[in-house]
C-alpha cells in the first residue's frame, strides 16, 4: 500500500516493525520494534492534532498484549512451572479513532480472521463502531498469510465491496481507490 500511494503521489510515512523488507522507493520509514514505539511514532507522524496526515492505514499486527516485565538476562530453566503475566497494550489505532474531530485523516483498519464472510462483514463492522474507522479491510487467515494472493472485503458502516482473489499488489490499488473516493468527498 505505501509503494503504490507514493506512486500515486503521495508523501509517505511508513513505520515498520522488525521485517527485513526494502523501503520502498519515495517512501520514508520510521522502524520501530514495540506497540510502544508504534504508539510514539504514530503520533509523531500525525501531530497532535491529527492533521499531519489525510488518512492512515493500519495493517500493523499490534500484539494485543505484552509481557508485564521484561529481562535483560536470559532466563535459566527452572523445574517448576513458567507463568508468565501478560498486561494489554492500548488499542492504537481505537485511540486515534477516538481522538478524531470530523473526516480526517481517513482510518482504514485491517481485521484478519478465520469465519465465514457474513461474520468477518459482522465483526469488521463491530471494529469499524468500537475503534471509530471509516472502513476496514477483512480477510481470512487461510486467503492472505503466507500467499502472494490475496481475497479481501472492504467494510463500511453500510457498504461491501469484495476484492476477489489477485495478488496483494492489485488488492492495494483497489484500497486506495476506494481511499481516494472517501478523501474525494467533502471534509467536515
Ligand atoms: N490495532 C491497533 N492497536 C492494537 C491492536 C490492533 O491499532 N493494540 C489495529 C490493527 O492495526 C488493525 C486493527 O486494529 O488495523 C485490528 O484490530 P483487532 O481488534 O486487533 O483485530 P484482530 O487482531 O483482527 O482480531 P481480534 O478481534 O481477535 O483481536
Amino acid at each position: 500500500i505505501a509503494e503504490r500511494a507514493a506512486r500515486r503521489g503521495a508523501r509517505v510515512t511508513l513505520i515498520a516493525g522488525p521485517v527485513s523488507l526494502a523501503t520502498p522507493h519515495g517512501v520514508t520509514r520510521r522502524d520501530v520494534r514495540s506497540a510502544a514505539e508504534l504508539r510514539a511514532a504514530l503520533w509523531a507522524a500525525l501531530g497532535p492534532d491529527l492533521s499531519g496526515a489525510d488518512a492512515l492505514v493500519m495493517s500493523a499486527a499490534v500484539a494485543d498484549y505484552r509481557p508485564a516485565e521484561a529481562s535483560l538476562e536470559k532466563l535459566r530453566r527452572g523445574s517448576g512451572t513458567l507463568k508468565l503475566e501478560l498486561i494489554p497494550n492500548p488499542d492504537l489505532l481505537a485511540e486515534v479513532g477516538h481522538a478524531r474531530r470530523g473526516t480526517r485523516p481517513v482510518l482504514v483498519g485491517f481485521a484478519l480472521g478465520t469465519e465465514n464472510d457474513e461474520r468477518a462483514v459482522a465483526s469488521a463492522r463491530t471494529k469499524l463502531a468500537d475503534k471509530r474507522v471509516d472502513f476496514v479491510i477483512a480477510n481470512h487467515a487461510d486467503e492472505s498469510i503466507g500467499r502472494d494472493d490475496i481475497r479481501a472485503l472492504i467494510v463500511g458502516a453500510r457498504t461491501c465491496e469484495p476484492i476477489e482473489r489477485t495478488d496483494k499488489r492489485s488488492a492495494a490499488e483497489r484500497i486506495l481507490d476506494r481511499l481516494s473516493a472517501e478523501l474525494a468527498t467533502e471534509q467536515e
